[in-house]
């Protein structure tokens, strides 16, 4: 990682693959620069969802075409229900229209949603053009914008289609945070929560010890919090990048967060799942004698200071949360797999949970 006061870069080393992630305030208008100096494409297209279009399309379009870049934006209803086969459908219909040919590329300018969405068609469209993140959400800031998983669902389950497939580069501007709803930055700050819990005890101390800065968007406490957290992310994806093994840590508070997110028919916001599956996930590790009592208090304190969920909504009903947790797409073969902290900054995945403990961390959850 370098920091030059301006801009902090951090690169995801894998190879000729090899991309830099960019984070420095204000840089929404001045993209168009290094896009440019990068030669990444002849032609551009942004593809944004049509809320972050209305706010930020605009600018990051300009930025390109006083460059003197050809660039078009193309956009889609925003929310989970555009990431279907349908929506890639339609906008390579777009790009076909537009003569889009192999040396151009594509922008996601979104949150998750737009990021999977643009690098799905991206590595289909033509068999693979080039394309690059611009995330706007703290979930694709910290998360979903760097690794190379992209995807769509479909009506048998999230995700279940996608390619694992790098951008050229990642953009990120913390500027654009500030438009961001209250519940939507809690969901982010859920998956920053994890990378502390997984990965690194100084981070989970800094996040505890800097949670109204934080909160507050403060450079001081924001800027070093997205550098880490996309180190992290970066060190994980280049040691695994197709999830064989290491990169499924990622999904620590995962396995009952998905179950707990799908129970709720979706309306819980996956970030705010996955904080009560990290809890859970903390008391059954308690349990399995694997992680002492004290850190998995810790776990639980850290989210419910920052206003997360660590309790499963009362209407949920725990017998339809048990038959998520077997149909999960990481379920293999009946196997539940836990990702469980051994202490704070140390996890392991087990599918050695029994049955009595999960039933008794979900009735006291
Ligand atoms: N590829 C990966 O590695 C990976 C990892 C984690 C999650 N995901 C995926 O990410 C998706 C969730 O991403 P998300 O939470 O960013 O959702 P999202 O993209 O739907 O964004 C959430 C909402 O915030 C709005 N929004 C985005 N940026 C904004 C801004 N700056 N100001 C105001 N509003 C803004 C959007 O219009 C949308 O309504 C899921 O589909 C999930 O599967 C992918």
């Amino acid at each position: 990682m370098t920091d030059n006061g301006r801009e902090i870069l951090v690169t995801v080393g894998l190879g000729n693959r090899s991309y830099p992630i960019s984070i420095s305030r204000g840089q929404l208008t001045k993209i168009g620069t290094d896009i440019a100096a990068r030669k990444i494409g002849n032609r551009f297209c942004v593809i944004s969802d049509d809320q972050v279009a209305g706010l930020y399309g605009e600018v990051l379009m300009q930025s390109l075409l006083e460059k003197g870049l050809a660039a078009e934006l193309l956009t889609f209803p925003h929310g989970e229900a555009s990431k279907k086969l349908e929506t890639i459908g339609t906008l390579a219909s777009q790009l076909a229209g537009i003569g889009f040919d192999r040396g151009d590329a594509l922008v996601a300018l979104g949150g998750g949603v737009t990021g999977d969405i643009t690098g799905f068609l991206a590595s289909i469209y033509m068999r693979g053009i080039p394309f690059i993140q611009v995330p706007t959400t703290l979930l694709a800031q910290v998360d979903s914008s760097v690794g190379g998983k992209t995807g769509v669902d479909i009506p048998e389950g999230k995700n279940l289609i996608g390619t694992f497939y790098q951008p050229q580069a990642v953009y990120i501007d913390p500027d654009v945070l500030s438009t961001l709803p209250d519940q939507e930055l809690l969901g982010g700050l859920a998956e920053v929560i994890k990378y502390g819990v997984i990965w690194d005890k100084e981070f989970f101390d800094f996040l505890s010890a800097n949670r109204k800065a934080i909160l507050a968007l403060e450079d001081s406490a924001l800027l070093p919090l997205l550098a880490r957290c996309c180190e992290i992310k970066a060190q994980v994806v280049e040691e695994d990048e197709r999830e064989s093994g290491l990169r499924r840590i990622l999904n620590f508070g995962h396995t009952i967060g998905h179950a707990v997110e799908a129970a709720s028919n979706f309306t819980l916001i996956h970030g705010l799942a996955i904080a009560i599956g990290m809890r859970a996930a903390s008391d059954i590790a308690v349990l399995c004698k694997l992680c002492p009592p004290g850190d998995a208090e810790a776990v639980r304190r850290i989210l419910e200071d920052f206003g997360l969920p660590v309790e499963i909504p009362s209407e949920l009903d725990r017998k339809a949360i048990r038959r998520f947790l077997l149909t999960d797409k990481k379920t293999v073969g009946g196997r539940v797999f836990f990702v469980l902290p051994q202490e704070i900054g140390r996890v392991m995945i087990t599918d050695k949970v029994a049955s009595a403990d999960i039933d008794e961390v979900l009735a006291n959850t």
